[in-house]
């Protein structure tokens, strides 16, 4: 079983991912494999609600050449997920708003039911906001929140500062052994024959009718 991880970041050993890493270390002595994908410092474009992908129906964006596709690949193979943001402006970076967006809208299946857990990385302040705009994402795709004893953040403008906030690095620890447990868990109840429930056909009502 392996966990996904987006670093959100432009740094690719900075705050997030010092944060990240601790998850990854716990996930592997719980006997869970994970992968941390950094998104790069590339241009993400935006999703200009164009609906290829509605029409393709094949868990792609119809932009290639940014990190979307490449990051939903990986993630039709992954059984978890965590997505992780440093805070700008009191939200989640618009970098990786974009890139979420446009991986949700494309292939919001690849993701269903699957366990997933967000965090946030700030020097200061905004983590609790970055982490809503975090979870507008698997709470609306069918995905199970996996969370910890405390908001998942940690605090430091550089990775060593980040290295002495231990009650964040603890949350992160907390965090991943209970997305070991709830992967384990969930293999089990399929082995066990436990189906996941059946699904409706989707109703839209847009608030008019
Ligand atoms: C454009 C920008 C805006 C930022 N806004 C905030 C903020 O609102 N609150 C805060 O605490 N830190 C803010 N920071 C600092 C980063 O969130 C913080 O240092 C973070 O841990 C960096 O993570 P990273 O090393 O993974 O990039 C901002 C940084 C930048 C570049």
């Amino acid at each position: 079983m392996k966990v996904l991880m987006l670093n959100g970041s432009p740094h690719e050993n900075g705050c997030t991912y010092t944060a990240l890493n601790e998850i990854a270390k716990t996930l592997s002595e719980n006997g869970i494999e994970s992968e941390i994908f950094w998104m790069g410092r590339e241009e993400i474009k935006d999703c200009v609600a164009c609906g290829g992908c509605a029409i393709a129906k094949n868990n792609r964006c119809v932009f290639n050449g940014d990190a979307v596709n490449t990051f939903l690949e990986k993630a039709e193979k992954a059984d978890g997920f965590v997505f992780g943001s440093p805070v700008y402006y009191a939200h989640a970076s618009g970098r990786v708003l974009s890139l979420l967006d446009r991986v949700f809208y494309s292939g919001s299946r690849v993701f269903r039911r699957k366990p997933c857990a967000v965090i946030a990385s700030a020097r200061r302040a905004g983590t609790t906001c970055a982490i809503d705009d975090l979870m507008k994402y698997p709470t609306i795709s069918e995905m199970i929140v996996v969370s910890s004893q405390y908001w998942n953040m940690v605090h430091g403008a550089v990775p060593e500062q980040v290295l002495q906030d231990e009650e964040g690095l603890q949350t992160m620890r907390v965090l991943a052994r209970n997305m070991a447990w709830l992967m384990k868990s969930l293999e089990c109840a399929e082995k066990s024959g436990i189906e996941a429930p059946e699904r409706e056909k989707r109703i839209f009502t847009n608030f008019i009718r």
